[in-house]
């Protein structure tokens, strides 16, 4: 023990000593590192002992009151973080303000674990595990809204009926309740697209893209096709997002200045007004942020298209053009409340993934405060008696958060030193564009003051890949509202979909009355 204490000093005045070299200009933040908002040691109430044993006294309060909620959820919002893993959760607190924050959801009563593994894949893609928690079924990387028969790219086994599952938006729709889906990506990319499509290939979200891969989008129907023809695609009320090329000919230059990439010449933004109007429905289609806020008041059915690809990442977002997802997802929720006899909203944060898998880090963790945003609006503006609020990832991603920075660092500082005597960083990715090879010196590169605050900086990764790739890990799940409960322990991702729809009443595997009795 006295030995290990002397060890500690000794590498303390070891680490002082080697710190010490690298004070001076560029390398001044390293050693103090830390975030401006945290108040000095003397006057912080964390060093009283008082304090966390209130602190305690709060949270037995809090779950000793607690009520549970058995009503049935009349509605039902799945918020999705694409790639939020627990270390994104972690550093985005952080990057809010310090440790003790917490994100909108975190104040959600229950919590769950996901476990997010694909038939066939060990770490799951998109595709995959949206199948798994929209549809309630696990299938083969890269296939959407299909069972695990369906092999990858395969059309045949794609359009056999018996294969296609169909998304809890889909049981909404068949109780007579609306539905919509918002995303920050492409509306066709391959989360949003397990809400309505049934593909075996997450690539297909245009007829060129089917053609690409040398198959024929009359037997492969592309999912673009799928949103605006299929049974739940041409039934969603609300549709949110960017992609809008997927839908364009061409020959076709949108209201941007950007040309359509369908070869077959149809123009599908005008077939879903055309086919709304024929059923009578009060529709209306918007591509920027002044369309969004001037929604007519009546409106049913609203195609959102607001970026010919995915939406901007909000950092270098225009506001005057695009949305935000906050507004997104207020737009959304109130649309569906009128005259609302329920009603089931997806509502992705999607580019959290896309950030990560850049290895900027800084994006993917200001992505995952927008979402938390946009979750918080809809805590607000919704009733936990009716409504149940649930937020979850797909998968994880490789995003370290490690060493032993002090309280409040900033979390694009450096934890402490390596034994090459060089600082390494708090945040690390596995693998992806921000490896850098040693110098001719053998020494590690260490990124300049400036470059560590650059909103393209990418986080150093352990192995170089153009993309950084998924993680397999579990993710969280935060509940709150209706049957709320029903979310806890570890379960597989498939499961979630069927326990909304017992909440909500609108399940074909359990009926209403079997839930009130079981309750
Ligand atoms: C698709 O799957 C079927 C059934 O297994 C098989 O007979 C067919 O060759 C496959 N098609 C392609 C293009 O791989
Ligand atoms: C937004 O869309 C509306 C409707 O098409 C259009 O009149 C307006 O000029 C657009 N605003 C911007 C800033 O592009
Ligand atoms: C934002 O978009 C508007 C409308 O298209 C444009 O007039 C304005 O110049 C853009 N602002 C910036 C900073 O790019
Ligand atoms: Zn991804």
């Amino acid at each position: 023990m006295l030995l290990n204490l002397i060890c500690v000093f000794l590498l303390c005045f070891f680490i002082d000593g080697v710190w010490s070299q690298f004070e001076g200009d560029d390398f001044e933040p390293y050693p103090n590192n830390k975030a401006s908002h945290r108040p000095t040691q003397e006057i912080f109430e964390e060093y009283e002992i008082d304090y966390w044993r209130k602190n305690a006294l709060n949270a037995i309060n809090e779950r000793l009151h607690r009520k549970i909620n058995k009503n049935v959820a009349k509605n039902v919002i799945l918020f999705l973080g694409d790639g939020m893993s627990f270390p994104t959760i972690s550093a985005a607190r952080v990057f809010m303000g310090g440790e003790e924050k917490k994100l909108a959801f975190e104040k959600f009563p229950h919590t769950a674990i996901s476990k997010t593994y694909c038939v066939d894949h060990q770490t799951p893609d998109s595709a995959c595990s949206a199948t798994a928690y929209l549809c309630g079924v696990k299938a083969k990387l890269g296939t959407i809204g299909v069972g695990p028969a369906v092999v990858k790219q395969n059309c045949t086994l794609m359009n056999k009926k018996e294969n296609h599952v169909d998304s809890i938006a889909r049981w909404f729709q068949i109780k007579g309740k609306k539905t919509g889906l918002v995303t920050t990506t492409r509306v066709t990319h391959a989360s949003p697209a397990a809400i309505y499509a049934h593909t075996a290939a997450r690539q297909w979200e245009s007829d060129t893209n089917v053609l690409n891969y040398k198959e024929d989008p009359k037997m492969c129907e592309d999912i673009a096709h799928q949103l605006v023809h299929g049974d739940t695609g041409g039934n969603l009320n609300v549709v949110f997002g960017g992609g809008r090329r997927m839908f364009l000919p061409k020959e076709f230059t949108d209201e941007e200045g950007e040309a359509g990439y369908r070869s077959d010449r149809v123009n599908l933004v005008e077939e879903w007004k055309n086919l709304r109007k024929d059923r009578g429905d009060v529709c209306e289609y918007v591509w920027n942020s002044t369309g969004l806020a001037n929604l007519a008041d009546d409106t049913e059915y609203v195609l959102g298209l607001f970026d010919t690809n995915h939406l901007p990442y909000n950092l270098e977002r225009n506001k005057t053009k695009t949305p935000s997802l906050v507004e997104m997802t207020e737009s959304a929720i109130r649309l569906l409340q009128k005259k609302n006899k329920g009603f089931f909203l997806f509502v992705e944060g999607g580019k959290i993934d896309l950030a990560h898998h850049e290895s900027w880090a800084r994006k993917a963790l200001d992505e995952t405060l927008e979402f938390s945003k946009a979750i918080q609006k809809a805590v607000d503006i919704t009733n936990e008696k009716d409504t149940l609020i649930l937020v979850t990832a797909d998968h994880a991603h490789t995003m370290s958060m490690s060493g032993h920075a002090e309280r409040g660092s900033d979390v694009f500082g450096y934890a402490g030193l390596g034994i090459d005597a060089i600082p390494y960083p708090i945040l690390n990715y596995a693998n992806g564009a921000g490896y850098k090879p040693y110098a001719e010196d053998g020494k590690r590169y260490l990124p300049s003051r400036e470059e560590l605050k650059k909103l393209d900086y990418r986080v150093p990764s352990n192995v170089p890949l153009r993309f950084e790739t998924h993680g397999a890990d579990d993710v969280p799940i935060y509940a709150r509202g209706p049957m709320s409960h029903l979310f806890s322990g570890v379960m597989e991702e498939n499961v979630i979909p069927h326990l909304l729809g017992v909440a909500a009443c609108v399940s074909n595997d359990i009926n209403c009355d079997e839930v009130d009795k079981l309750a």
